[in-house]
């Protein structure tokens, strides 16, 4: 068989990988290029107007350079600023990243819901909307971390962290008014399912954590239901925008998801 082409997993970090574990059980065949942005890292504190120019840039040039069958945005916050303009500029099937809310009022009893994303994704209106049709019914709280997507970050880098750093930030969540009856947490970063075990940890009280990866994965799939894959598990490269030396601390973790982490500059 010739040259297949690829589907891109794009994130600011590592975050994506949370994505793309579902994505390689359902499509184990379709060799995978993972991008993340080193070089915007982080996007949660920029701007959504530096979102919205620079995602869709990056995008088209990430799509001349590997041709991919689909990309899917593996980032809450580049999709709830950038699917829009990210679709507008590239002709090839996107699939983007929403924040969990719906699955979440399903299944909360308390019926009052918290959010946890970065500072940008949770100020978005795009939030507003999806509370609004989703859970007009429960009470949506908020909080925006961007040290638990640095914690997600190094804890793939081999690095372990204070258990009160993630306590602290469950309480950002959890010490708004009416937020000790939260049953259930979205996790709207695809940075936070990777420490959703140290999250827990660090909640007073058994909470019900919520997130959109398997049914993006699904979403996917079924996209490319007609595609004829290789026969062979399909390889798996990971690139960053801007390379740095200590990337090579990545490596392993990276491995783990079966990514080869390539040198250079993967914009
Ligand atoms: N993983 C990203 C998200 O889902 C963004 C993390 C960041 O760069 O701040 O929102």
């Amino acid at each position: 068989m010739g040259h297949t082409r690829p589907l891109l997993v794009f994130d600011s970090g590592i975050g994506g990988l949370s994505v793309l574990r579902p994505i390689r059980e359902l499509l184990p065949r379709a060799p995978i290029v993972y991008v993340a942005d080193s070089a915007g890292y982080p996007y949660g504190t920029k701007r959504a107007g530096e979102i919205e120019a620079r995602v869709p840039a990056l995008l088209g040039r990430l799509s001349e350079r590997f041709d991919p069958e689909l990309i899917v945005i593996a980032c809450n916050t580049a999709s709830t600023i950038a699917l829009d303009g990210v679709r507008a500029a590239l002709d090839v099937p996107i699939v983007g990243t929403v924040p969990a809310i719906k699955p979440a009022a399903e299944r909360s009893q308390s019926r009052v819901i918290g959010v946890l994303g970065t500072k940008a994704t949770v100020r978005q209106p795009y939030v507003d909307r999806l509370a609004s049709e989703f859970a007009a019914d429960c009470t949506v709280i908020r909080h925006g971390s961007a040290e638990l997507v640095d914690l997600a970050e190094s804890k793939l880098r081999g690095e372990t962290a204070d258990t009160a750093a993630y306590a602290e930030i469950m309480d950002g969540l959890l010490s708004q008014p009416d937020g000790e009856r939260i049953d259930t947490v979205v996790l709207a970063c695809t940075h936070f399912p990777l420490v959703e075990e140290e999250l827990a940890a660090a909640s007073p009280h058994p909470l019900a954590f919520v997130d959109g990866k398997e049914g993006i994965a699904r979403r996917t799939a079924w996209l490319l239901r007609d595609k004829l894959w290789p026969d062979e598990p399909g390889e798996g490269r990971a690139l960053f925008t801007r390379w740095a030396p200590e990337l090579e601390r990545y490596r392993v973790g990276l491995a783990n998801y079966g990514l080869e982490l390539i040198k250079g500059s993967g914009r």
